[in-house]
């Protein structure tokens, strides 16, 4: 077996991350990659720089010193293009199932009739159910190293405070989660894994802090949002003295979560495909970012649709200006796509998009014209997510179910123009913990 470092069609040469072999020799472990990619230094322009508001009264830069791991902090601002995942981590990916599937949706294909080809990265493969275990291992592991004894962070539908609870426990750290009031309510089960991880959480706006007092006194039935959350996980950390691990939108999330697009290139090529179409949803932008960036770094030319609900604008009536990325405005301004940021998204059950913002280096690829964007209402993601389910046995998280919407109508246009194109896309996270929301929906919408 020829041991070495493995050349993408795509012309760059990513050392050490796999061996170039058939895929009869394959050993899986060789796909997980090991270094992480960094798109920064491959955008069109300079990614505006985090910023303090003018006449700040402290530095929200500073800040970030106090509550983020050290090294988290350092790779949020490199410019280095691969960054080396530690050995530990990488053994922590492969613990957790890496390098998860990819599949083909050759049922789906058929129900549509497309001569379209349509691949899925399938992140609810992991143990919590979604991508966002590939951002929460290194933070709690940086955390860890730094000597910490608990991590504290905000969650919108679970999956992220899932993720943090589990590899907090992997490092033997305690954990306590800001759970959206909203999602609380309507996931309950998500509670209950986090409390079997170990995790403390509490339906935010709570009394613990100031920004949740704040939201309570505005609305006493503050349905909460991320934006709330967040800055109560931020709070607590300094207040705690613990460290906030954080889930999306900093760019540095979009770094670890590399790891899916890097495998997907990899899988791809070992099966002799090139994407033509890679499709992803977004809330704060990692799980797209991760998944696409490596592709557009590779000079790809692929077509990218980010999708988002139309429920919470940001791609169609969002502002690309600086802007907190927490409500109550304690992180440092970054610029991005926003709505603002107190703005109150509705209670949608895809509670992971229900966020203000959009991470930068997406925003600016957006901005560029290099990432299309769609957006969708429940009613349509719902039908979706009934015919994938229907075909392919996985049901989706209904923050998935927006990219599978997107892939469904790409592969009709393709049916519509005889296209036998490759559409890929990220399936971030199983719906098994979303059941009463498909139910309320069925009752709804007829199943
Ligand atoms: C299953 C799933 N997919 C996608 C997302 C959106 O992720 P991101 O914030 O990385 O864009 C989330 C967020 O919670 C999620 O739970």
């Amino acid at each position: 077996m020829k041991r070495g470092s493995i050349r993408f069609k795509m012309g760059w040469n990513y050392r050490g991350i796999g061996a170039s072999f058939a895929p009869m020799e394959l050993d899986p472990r060789e796909i997980v990659p090991q270094f992480w990619y960094n798109i920064i230094p491959d955008l069109p322009r300079p990614l505006p720089p985090p910023r303090d508001p003018p006449s700040a009264e402290f530095s929200r830069i500073d800040l970030l010193r106090d509550i983020m791991p050290e090294e988290v902090l350092r790779q949020q601002f490199t410019v280095e293009r691969f960054v080396k995942i530690p050995e530990e981590v990488r053994e922590r990916y492969i613990n957790i199932g890496r390098p998860t599937p990819l599949l083909r949706a050759k049922k789906l294909e058929e129900k549509l009739g497309t001569p379209a080809k349509i691949y899925f990265k399938y992140e609810g493969a992991t143990p919590t159910g979604s991508h966002k275990i590939n951002a929460a291992i290194p933070q709690a592991y940086y955390a860890h190293n730094e000597g910490v004894p608990a991590v504290t962070t905000e969650t919108g539908a679970g999956q992220w405070g899932t993720a943090v609870a589990l590899s907090a426990s992997m490092f033997g750290l305690r954990s306590s989660v800001f759970m959206v009031k909203v999602s609380y309510q309507q996931k309950p089960m998500r509670k209950t894994i986090m409390n079997l991880y170990g995790a403390d959480v509490y339906p935010s706006p709570t009394e613990l802090t100031e920004a949740g007092k704040r939201a309570l006194a505005r609305d006493p039935n503050h349905p909460g949002s991320l934006g709330v959350a967040m800055s109560e996980a931020v709070e607590y950390a300094l207040k705690q003295r613990l460290k906030y691990l954080v889930g999306s939108v900093l760019d540095v999330v979009l770094l670890y979560q590399s790891v899916v697009g890097l495998e997907t290139a990899q899988q791809l090529e070992l099966i002799g495909e090139e994407p033509d179409v890679l499709i992803g949803c977004v809330g704060g932008g990692s799980n797209f970012g991760g998944f696409a960036f490596p592709f557009l770094g590779h000079g790809s030319k692929a077509k990218l649709i980010a999708v988002g609900p139309s429920e919470v604008p940001k791609f169609s009536s969002g502002k690309y200006e600086y802007d907190f990325p927490d409500e109550a405005g304690l992180l440092p301004m970054i610029k991005m796509l926003t709505l603002g940021r107190d703005y109150v998204p509705p209670p949608i059950y895809a509670g992971g998009l229900r966020y203000h913002g959009v991470a930068p280096s997406l925003s600016l690829l957006m901005q560029e014209g290099k990432v299309n964007w769609r957006e969708y209402g429940e009613d349509e993601i719902f039908v979706a997510a009934k015919l994938f389910s229907e075909a392919q046995g996985i049901v989706p998280a209904p923050e998935s179910a927006h990219a599978v919407k997107a892939v469904i109508d790409e592969a009709k246009s393709a049916q519509r123009n005889s296209e036998r194109k490759t559409i890929v896309f990220n399936l971030s996270g199983h719906g098994l913990l979303d059941l009463s929301n498909y139910e309320s929906m069925m009752k709804r919408f007829g199943g």
